[in-house]
């Protein structure tokens, strides 16, 4: 182990960095990695673990030596279109999906979002109380990707349904584990709707994301990947595995563009309710928005970790790690990293510079982080503006799913003065 500043067994905590509990209360463990284990082993697990900001910055950095060709995820090696490939096939084909998220695409969204958040604050506006989760944030982003896509209203209580049962298969290596049976299952379902889709998009293209994608793919520009060499197979039978790599990537999109957000907002609430004062600023000065979206996707890190695959056996910070071992970053920690932020465990609205590692760092820097914070802001503003009051009641203890991926904050009882 490295790093270990003498430490002994009896001093160090339990760390499990697949098990969901461990995420419901890890500050003191990630303080002691960071101080004491900054490159550290979990046993458990097989893995490295990285959590200073610095450490993991380098990891996602290093595309070639810290490889996301055998998948992103510790247990599933899932290929999940580019998140899991490396240069020069990741942005080749990054260069292609990301049409789809220009910054114009992005602002054109930004009045519909504040359609659709106005459209849901009203809905709960009178009543005093909500569960923020399932009454309020799951639906942004939701109807976000769905009218991005171009998909029917109708589809969207199934889309969330999809989504989080593909996030939930994340962490079982049990092949007979309940949650990647209906992981399967909605990727099964989801990838059939896609491609019904695709096949009446390609007959009569519209304005949506599902065409521009077709339309670039069968101009030959997006590459044609090997789905024999996937560890995930598509079995229905309907599936054109011609189509395999967009297919893919609206997994990623479902997946990567839902419960991300989700979090973000259900945890930007909890710390404007533990910081009101920092919710008093932002109210009185609408301009620290801008500095405020950035520190609420840092304070609260909606997606906990990613990992790489060494390409080489190599030595960080006193530790040997082999080629084939897998190096699991920390985003949390990172984000909390004292050596970066001053006084990290506090909330601040206008932290600024703010180098949160968030949205990762590097080739994979999050293509949806525009889309991402400009649903955070106008989510807020539009919350602020009619409930200037709401909040999470003291003494609450947010309630997480089974989850070492994302927050995954499942309820979250919020109250306000009725307007
Ligand atoms: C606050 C919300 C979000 C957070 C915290 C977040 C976080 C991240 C992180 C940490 C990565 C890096 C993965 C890696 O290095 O392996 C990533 C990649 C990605 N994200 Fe996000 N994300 C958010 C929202 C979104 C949204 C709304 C979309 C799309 C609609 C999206 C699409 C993607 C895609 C496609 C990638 C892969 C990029 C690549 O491999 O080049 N994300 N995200």
């Amino acid at each position: 182990m490295a790093d270990t500043e003498g430490m002994t067994a009896v001093d160090t905590p339990l760390i499990d960095v697949n098990d969901p509990r461990f995420y419901d209360d890890p500050w003191d463990a990630y303080r002691w990695m960071r101080d004491h284990s900054r490159v550290h082993w979990d046993a458990k697990n097989e893995l490295w673990v990285v959590s200073r900001h610095e450490d993991v910055s380098t990891v996602s950095r290093n595309s070639a030596r810290y490889s996301a060709a055998a998948g992103v995820r510790p247990a599933v090696a899932a290929p999940m279109s580019i998140i899991s490939m490396d240069d020069p096939e990741h942005t080749q084909q990054r260069r292609i999906v990301s049409k789809g998220f220009t910054p114009k695409k992005v602002a054109d969204l930004a009045d519909h979002i504040r359609e659709v958040s106005r459209d849901i604050v009203a809905e709960i506006a009178s009543r005093g109380e909500v569960d923020f989760v399932p009454e309020f944030a799951i639906h942004v982003p939701l109807i976000v990707i769905a009218e991005m896509m171009g998909l029917d209203p109708e589809v969207r209580q199934r889309l969330y349904a999809w989504s989080d049962a593909m996030m939930d298969g994340d962490g079982h290596t049990d092949p007979d584990a309940p949650q990647l049976h209906a992981a399967a299952e909605a990727f099964g379902e989801y990838t059939a709707m896609c491609q019904q889709l695709i096949d009446e998009r390609r007959a009569v293209p519209k304005d949506d994301l599902i065409s521009t994608l077709t339309a670039t793919f069968d101009a030959g520009e997006l590459l044609k990947l090997d789905p024999s060499a996937a560890t995930v197979q598509i079995e229905q039978e309907q599936l054109s595995l011609d189509d395999y790599e967009l297919l893919m990537f609206l997994v990623l999109l479902i997946v990567a563009g839902n419960e991300t957000t989700r979090n973000a907002l259900s945890g930007g609430l909890i710390a404007f309710s533990r910081f009101p004062e920092e919710r008093d600023k932002l109210v009185a000065d609408p301009s620290l928005m801008e500095t405020a979206v950035d520190e609420i996707v840092r304070y609260v890190s909606p997606v906990l970790s990613f990992c790489r695959t060494a390409t080489e056996t190599h030595e960080l910070h006193g530790a040997t790690i082999e080629e084939g071992q897998k190096v699991l970053m920390l985003y949390q920690s990172a984000n909390r990293d004292e050596r970066v932020f001053d006084d990290p465990d506090t909330f601040r609205v206008d932290r600024n510079p703010n180098p949160h590692l968030g949205f990762g760092i590097g080739t994979h820097y999050c293509m949806g982080a525009n889309l991402a914070k400009a649903e955070i802001r106008v989510v807020f503003e539009e919350l602020f503006a009619r409930l200037p009051d709401i909040r999470v009641p003291d003494g609450v203890t947010p309630a997480r799913g089974d989850s070492a991926l994302v927050l995954a904050i499942n309820s979250l009882p919020a109250i306000f003065t009725p307007a």
